[in-house]
């Protein structure tokens, strides 16, 4: 395990789509579809890539803006844990970058759609992972705001009785990868700077939910509360204007 400071060489390191079928897991607002479109047109890859998310908001958007990049964009509104829609056998690469804390938002889904991964790869295909490292330390001295974003957006999910994002340690994941029978099983870690107009706009996301919407908390100074503490981490974050946050990518054969 390293420590390294730029994702992208890992990322792509031994990734050739050409002429594969690339499925990407959790679409949201395009930021990694975008990504893989840029490094094919790049090496004039055919590529035909299959994107799955559960919220479909997006795609309209997305499909406008990087469609000509790819030999066949398919965007799927679907659940990475029932990929019924995909046959066994037909994926060459799966690449599914901060999502699988999503998907476990419910604990053991992530599991689950780490086997339907299995059971769409190819014999040699495969799977890239990129995850957030959970690290329960508020006010972690490397990552002071990442630490405390991810308490305020945390505490509020609890409050409102909502479900929240549930990172997963490379360590563990490594071992779920290796009972699942994934083969060649390797991870790096590394600093990822988030750009603090997305975590801003997340904060923001999370300050209306507790605005509004259901499961009111019956308390007037709690919610109050946390709109101050809300509200003050956006002001230090659009000062900050980017934020270091810890990260891992691994990597997996079928
Ligand atoms: C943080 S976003 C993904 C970010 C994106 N991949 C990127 O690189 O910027 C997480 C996404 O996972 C999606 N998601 C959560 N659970 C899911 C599930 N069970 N199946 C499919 N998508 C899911 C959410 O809708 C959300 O769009």
């Amino acid at each position: 395990m390293y420590q390294i400071y730029t994702a992208d060489q890992y990322l792509w390191e031994g990734l050739n789509l050409d002429g594969k079928v690339v499925l990407e897991g959790g679409t949201s607002w395009g930021n990694t579809t975008g990504r893989i479109a840029e490094k094919v047109k790049a090496n004039n890859w055919k590529t035909k890539l299959i994107s799955v998310d559960i919220d479909d908001s997006h795609f309209d958007e997305i499909k406008e803006r990087i469609s000509d990049a790819f030999m066949k964009l398919d965007l799927r509104k679907g659940d990475l844990s029932r990929l019924d829609f995909v046959e066994d056998n037909s994926i060459d690469v799966i690449i599914c970058n901060y999502t699988l804390s999503s998907v476990n938002q419910f604990p053991m889904r992530a599991v689950r759609a780490l086997g339907e991964f299995y059971r769409i790869l190819k014999s040699e295909g495969q799977l890239v992972i990129m995850e957030e490292i959970p690290i329960w330390a508020v006010e972690h001295r490397d990552y002071p705001y990442w630490s405390q974003r991810l308490r305020v957006i945390k505490s509020i999910s609890v409050l409102k009785a909502m479900a929240h994002f549930n990172e997963i340690h490379p360590t563990d994941l490594e071992e779920t990868l290796k009972m699942m029978n994934y083969r060649d099983v390797r991870y790096q870690e590394f600093k990822e700077s988030i750009d603090s107009s997305l975590a801003t706009r997340f904060l923001d996301k999370r300050k209306q939910t507790l605005l509004k919407g259901y499961n009111d908390i019956d308390n007037e100074n709690l919610t109050k509360g946390f709109v101050e503490i809300t509200e003050k981490l956006v002001k230090e974050l659009e000062k900050a204007e980017s934020f270091a946050a810890p990260a891992y990518i691994m990597k997996a054969v079928k």
